[in-house]
């Protein structure tokens, strides 16, 4: 068996979900490994644009197995409506799309305590999707989780009712003002789990060990800055986001790993709190969020826009072990008159070159290198050798300071947008 990861490198929204639909055809199953309905991937193709959540980035093609691995949580509710949403276009999700038995589910309450916990943050709140998504995963390491193949059991609501009460009171705990209704939302989450129920569950690993003649491609969701242990902690999700994910999240060895693709943005996005030290709040910024249409595809909140950060991408690079890159949404930055790089730190007066244990502290400065920007429009442009002389000379020094190369220039939203190298 034989496994390529394609993996965020940023702190989310690099485009993931465009660059599985594009490389699809090459790979028989595409299998997600992490993270939850707080992932919002968009793909667009024949006009039409398509926001997923926890359903793999492959399912609008024929023929190909579509697994969410054992390290996804599931909401049942998020998971039925985005499969409802994609039912125009013909898709048999009875035989394309596969649910891991380990995969733990997010449960009302457990939005519930994600909402209650930001909540009683304040000012310090992680701005969370809202989605349960840490509390899932708390109960996951906790070892009180409730997982899918749980609901094959007949007595499942016996566990499902001690789990709710257990939550009803912890709820309590965070002594915050919260209106829900927790009948209303049991309602949808039954009807919800009726239907999750006329997927098949598998036991993924061995559904994997099985397809060695197949080829496997592993969907990351959020980026490397928001892995819970490499990323800008405490404002992080709760799952490993880097390569090692794959393997816990999917049952796989790290030798099956072949190529890892590291995306990224020309420039960075975040969403959320936490620290951001190329962000900026001028013209520059405001032509990204513009030009970009930078808000959540989950939340749909306004997205922070700053430089591309190389001292952060390189490190990702190094946490992954990329071996091949591809850059997303250049296009946007067609017409600014410069482009920055962020290329080292001045970090309590020294300049350094590496990720200091905390990005908050205002004594870390970026240092920036200018490049002449391009006006061409990129999306016009069909192949890589015909982008602007600007655009080449600042691909090539990426190239030289990651030492990996950029086999993919994306130069706008839809399939067909995507120059190859
Ligand atoms: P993901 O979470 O990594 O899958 O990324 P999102 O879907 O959250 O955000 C990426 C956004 O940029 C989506 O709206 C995409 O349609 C859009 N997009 C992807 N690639 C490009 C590109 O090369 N140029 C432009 N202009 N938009 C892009
Ligand atoms: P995709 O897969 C961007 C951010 C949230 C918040 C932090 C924690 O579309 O790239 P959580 O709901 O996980 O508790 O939120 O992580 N976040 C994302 N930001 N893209 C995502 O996913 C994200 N998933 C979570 O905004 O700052
Ligand atoms: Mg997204």
């Amino acid at each position: 068996m034989k496994v390529d990861l394609l993996l965020g490198l940023q702190w989310g929204d690099e485009g993931k979900g465009k660059i599985v639909d594009v490389l699809t055809s090459k790979y028989d199953i595409i299998a997600r490994f992490q993270g939850g309905p707080n992932a919002g991937h968009t793909l667009v193709f024949n006009n039409k644009k398509y926001v997923l959540h926890t359903i793999p980035s492959g399912i609008f093609h024929k023929n190909k197995i579509n697994l969410i691995g054992n390290g996804v949580v599931i909401d049942p509710v998020i998971l039925c409506k985005e499969i409802l949403n994609i039912r125009n276009e013909n898709i048999k999700i009875s035989e394309t799309l596969l649910i891991s038995k380990k995969a733990h589910l997010i449960l009302p309450t457990h939005r519930i305590l994600d909402a209650a916990s930001e909540m009683s943050k304040g000012k310090n709140k992680i701005g969370s999707t809202l989605k349960g998504i840490g509390p899932t995963y708390m109960d996951k390491t906790g070892r009180n989780g409730f997982r899918v193949g749980e609901l094959e059991s007949k007595k499942w609501k016996d566990k499902y009712v001690e789990l709710r009460d257990k939550h009803i009171e912890l709820i309590k705990f965070f002594k915050v003002n919260l209106n829900f209704n927790l009948k209303k939302l049991e309602e949808e989450f039954f009807q919800s789990v009726d239907e999750l129920k006329k997927i098949d569950f598998v036991d993924s690993e061995n559904f994997l060990f099985e397809a060695n003649d197949k080829k496997i491609l592993a969907e990351g969701a959020q980026g490397s800055l928001l892995d819970i242990d490499f990323g800008t902690y405490p404002y992080v999700t709760s799952s490993n986001t880097t390569a090692a994910g794959a393997c816990t999240g999917l049952g796989i060895s790290p030798n099956s790993v072949n190529q890892v693709f590291g995306i990224f943005k020309a420039y960075t996005t975040r969403v959320g709190s936490g620290p951001f030290p190329t962000e900026l709040f001028d013209s520059y910024g405001e032509r990204m969020s513009k030009v970009g249409n930078e808000f959540g595809a989950t939340t749909g909140r306004p997205r922070r826009c700053g430089w591309l950060d190389l001292v952060a991408l390189k490190y990702a690079c190094r946490v992954n072990g990329v071996s091949k890159l591809m850059m997303m949404k250049t296009d946007v930055l067609s017409g600014f008159d410069k482009v920055l790089v962020c290329t080292n730190y001045n970090y309590k007066g020294k300049i350094i070159n590496y990720l200091p244990y905390d990005l908050s502290e205002s004594s870390l400065k970026p240092v920036y290198k200018e490049f002449k920007g391009w006006s061409e429009d990129l999306r016009q442009i069909d192949s890589f050798e015909n982008l602007p002389e600007n655009l080449n000379y600042y691909i090539k020094f990426l190239e030289k300071e990651l030492e990996v190369p950029i086999v993919i220039v994306s130069v706008g939203p839809d399939r067909k947008e995507t120059l190859f190298r």
